[in-house]
């Protein structure tokens, strides 16, 4: 199969690099220039319990020099996804894919807009990388990947992708009904993300402190609250999986925390920013979402 990466930052890399190594053929697809050089000239070096690796790979800052793509994975952040869509979209012409297994709530929605209803593929993962340099990462944790359709008839290649992911060792599940799963996940990122990324913290330091633990259920049981009134549904052990995931990634450093220590913009109005507004629209209060937003924000706006 034919895959390209846009985005390939620390999951891409580590998405596209596994997959590569079990032989698909990977295009990865970025901006930064001096990291798509290293890509090309080392292959992506992926470190894992204390192992390095290189995984050939090709890289491009130039959708025009990929020819055909059967899939295309999105990893860009959240505000690029826009971007990413038309880039994917003139990548898969009508009979490709678009997975999506970015973090965060809207993106499939905007990838759907660029492409036809069925051509679009989403999931969540529990995955960790962490981005060390230039075409290197660090693999910080192992989980489950699940995958299904965004709206509309099974598409030809969801079968081919989940075989695809298991076979590059990336334990993939297809589900019937992707949104609880995508809800879960954002719980996950609502608890984890903003408040490492404020304090400094590795996600399996959250548990380390009564407060932080406690700030982290207080501020996700707001979303469970939104997630009722939507009618979601939640599992009954949503809550405690989030600290499931932040002990798995126990090393990992959030994106958001990522993308705070590289001065970078977050995903924060996808994620904690979502649940204030669903919540806004239902007559919910959130305080502690909307405090985790309004600190985040003047950290973005206060970065160089
Ligand atoms: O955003 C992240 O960093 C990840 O989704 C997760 C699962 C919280 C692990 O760090």
């Amino acid at each position: 199969m034919n895959i390209t990466v846009i985005g390939s930052g620390a999951m891409g890399c580590l998405f596209g690099g596994l997959l590569a190594e079990a032989g698909a053929n990977v295009y990865l697809l970025d901006i930064w220039k001096e990291h798509v050089k290293s890509l090309n000239e080392l292959g992506v070096s992926i470190t894992s319990n204390g192992q390095q690796r290189y995984i050939p790979v090709q890289a491009t800052i130039d959708p025009a020099e990929i020819s055909s793509t059967d899939l295309a994975l999105v990893f860009v952040k959240h505000a690029q996804t826009s971007k990413a869509a038309a880039t994917a979209a003139g990548l898969i012409g009508r009979h490709g894919a678009i997975l999506t297994l970015q973090n965060g709530m809207g993106n499939a929605e905007i990838l759907a807009t660029a492409v036809g209803e069925g051509q679009v593929i989403c999931g969540t993962t529990a995955q960790g990388a962490m981005l060390l340099g230039p075409g290197k990462i660090q693999h910080s944790g192992t989980g489950k990947t699940s995958i299904g359709m965004w709206e509309g008839a099974t598409h030809p290649l969801l079968g081919d992708v989940a075989t695809m992911f298991n076979d590059a060792a990336i334990d993939t599940t297809i589900t019937t009904e992707i949104k609880p799963v995508l809800w879960r996940k954002l719980f996950a990122n609502v608890g984890i993300n903003a408040i490492t990324a404020l304090t400094g913290i590795r996600n399996g330091e959250l548990v380390d402190l009564a407060e932080t633990e406690n700030l982290v259920r207080l501020v996700v049981k707001e979303a469970l609250e939104v997630a009722k009134a939507y009618q979601i549904p939640v599992e009954p052990d949503a809550l405690e999986h989030v600290f499931t995931i932040a002990r798995a990634t126990a090393t990992n450093r959030s994106s958001m925390g990522q993308d705070i220590d590289a001065g970078r913009l977050t995903e924060i109005d996808a994620i904690n920013g979502y649940i204030v507004r669903l919540a806004r629209a239902h007559g919910i209060k959130t305080p502690i979402n909307q405090t985790l937003c309004a600190l985040i924000k003047t950290l973005e706006s206060h970065q160089q």
